[in-house]
């Protein structure tokens, strides 16, 4: 996998990664990360766990990347890396490494592999958490008011019931456990990504859905 290290790239092997973790509590990873804001700060604010943000798009990393690298003193830091990877991808050098795995706002190819049942996209995030992981994956409601996206994209109509009888059976087959569905209010996300803050400022009486699980083995 290709590791952003400040402008530079390096291809990261699982041994260095795991070398990386180590000291570390916990693995935390953000798929689709987006301009990888939102690990950036959790990562100053929890310096005992290790943050990897992983997204398709090398433009939307770079800056936070080489900012990431810089001394600690001008906001570098030791506890975080991005990589630029499709999801399809997964687990790839990720098997089994991350105590939390967040999808926050997918777009494109992302939503629809979380979306779609079959084809085994959810087995892939299952096989990127350590026993006990946990998923949470929160998804854009307004969205659905862009017909041809969602025509262009062949994505289902997304709504308590589709969740409920079409993507929980589809997580329960991958084998996680303790599916739940919130509806929550876009000025109340449980994560201030970037995604999210526009969301709340150009959807302030919207809503998102919002899914966590849990792997047992
Ligand atoms: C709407 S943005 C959300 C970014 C961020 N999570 C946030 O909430 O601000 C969706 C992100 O998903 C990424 N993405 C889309 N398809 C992807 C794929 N197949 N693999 C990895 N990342 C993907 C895009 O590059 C984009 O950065």
């Amino acid at each position: 996998m290709e590791c952003l290290v400040g402008k530079k790239s390096k291809i990261l092997h699982r041994g260095l990664l795991d070398e990386w973790t180590a000291p570390y509590s916990g693995v935390c990873l953000d798929l689709g990360c987006g301009d990888g804001k939102l690990i950036y700060r959790m990562s100053g604010l929890k310096p005992d766990v290790f943050f990897i943000g992983v997204d398709a798009a090398r433009e939307n990393l770079a800056a936070i990347a080489s900012k990431s690298r810089r001394s600690p003193k001008k906001g570098g830091r030791t506890n975080l890396a991005y990589l630029i990877s499709p999801a399809e991808s997964l687990p790839g050098e990720m098997g089994g490494i991350g105590d939390k795995l967040m999808v926050n706002f997918p777009w494109g190819s992302l939503l629809r592999m979380v979306l779609q049942c079959h084809g085994g996209f959810h087995e892939k995030l299952f096989k990127c958490l350590k026993s006990r992981g946990e998923v949470s994956i929160l998804l854009n409601d307004s969205l659905y008011s862009d017909e041809d996206l969602i025509h262009r994209l062949d994505l289902p109509r997304l709504d308590h019931e589709y969740l409920q009888k079409n993507m929980v059976p589809a997580f329960l087959d991958a084998g996680f456990c303790d599916v739940s569905i919130q509806r929550i209010n876009n000025t109340s996300l449980p994560f201030r990504t970037s995604w999210g803050r526009r969301l709340r400022d150009s959807h302030p009486d919207g809503a998102s859905w919002f899914l966590q699980m849990n792997k047992t083995d």
